[in-house]
């Protein structure tokens, strides 16, 4: 190889592991790595406050388009609640939810979810086969500890799970 194609060659090298050493440092939350391996937080006024006040405030992104707009539909019998809210709050909800669904972030973990079900809307999370699989070695009576309650209540263990992050070393089970 003649001196310049080497020094051209080593130059789209250096270029190359720069580019990659960019995306690894840009841990914040708007690089696109960050996108693609964690769930979008919840960024909507009305879901916090409609949505949060009896459970972890679930991710649209754990759940497809078709269950969010199961639930919604059937907020009257809200596993066994009456959720009681007015149709144009429950509208702007369902939009919001919907925006967000398992089919639009391309987080890993909302690609999974979408692959696992196979076109299923099951009303839960906790139906959705890979996450009862990745929860297949707890113990029944762990969820039923005080201050964890069920497998419903995710930011009990995953103690980042409002960032939509749920890496293995996020996460702790309480002992009580
Ligand atoms: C009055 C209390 C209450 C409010 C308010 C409420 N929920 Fe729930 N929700 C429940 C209960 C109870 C369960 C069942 C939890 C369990 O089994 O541990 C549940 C479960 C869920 C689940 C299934 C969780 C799982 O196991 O995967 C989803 C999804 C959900 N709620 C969404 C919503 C949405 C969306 C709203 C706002 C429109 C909302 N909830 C507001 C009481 C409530
Ligand atoms: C009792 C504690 C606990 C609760 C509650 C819980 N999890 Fe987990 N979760 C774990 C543990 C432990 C693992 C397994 C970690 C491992 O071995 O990789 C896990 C794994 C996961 C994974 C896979 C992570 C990976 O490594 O790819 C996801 C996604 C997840 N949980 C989501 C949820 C969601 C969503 C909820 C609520 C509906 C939830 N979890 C409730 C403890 C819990």
């Amino acid at each position: 190889m003649k001196l310049k194609n080497c020094l051209l060659l080593f130059l789209a090298v250096m270029l190359l592991c720069g580019s990659v050493l960019v995306d690894v440092g840009s841990a914040d939350s708007g690089s696109k790595r960050h996108k693609r391996r964690f769930l979008p937080p919840v960024d909507n006024a009305l879901y916090s406050e409609e949505c949060a006040s009896c459970h972890f405030l679930y991710l649209p992104g754990l759940l497809p388009a078709g269950s969010w707009t199961k639930v919604m539909e059937g907020a009257e019998d809200h596993f066994g609640e009456d959720l009681a809210l007015e149709t144009e709050t429950s509208t702007e909800i369902l939009k919001y939810l919907k925006a967000n669904s398992a089919e639009t972030t391309g987080a890993k973990r909302s690609v999974k979810i979408m692959k696992s079900l196979k076109g299923e809307t099951p009303l839960r999370i906790t139906e959705i086969r890979y996450i009862v699989k990745e929860h297949r070695e707890i113990r029944s009576k762990v969820f039923t500890r005080e201050s964890i309650g069920s497998f419903s209540n995710c930011g009990a263990c995953h103690r980042t799970a409002d960032k939509g992050i749920f890496e293995e070393d996020d996460i702790k089970i309480p002992r009580k």
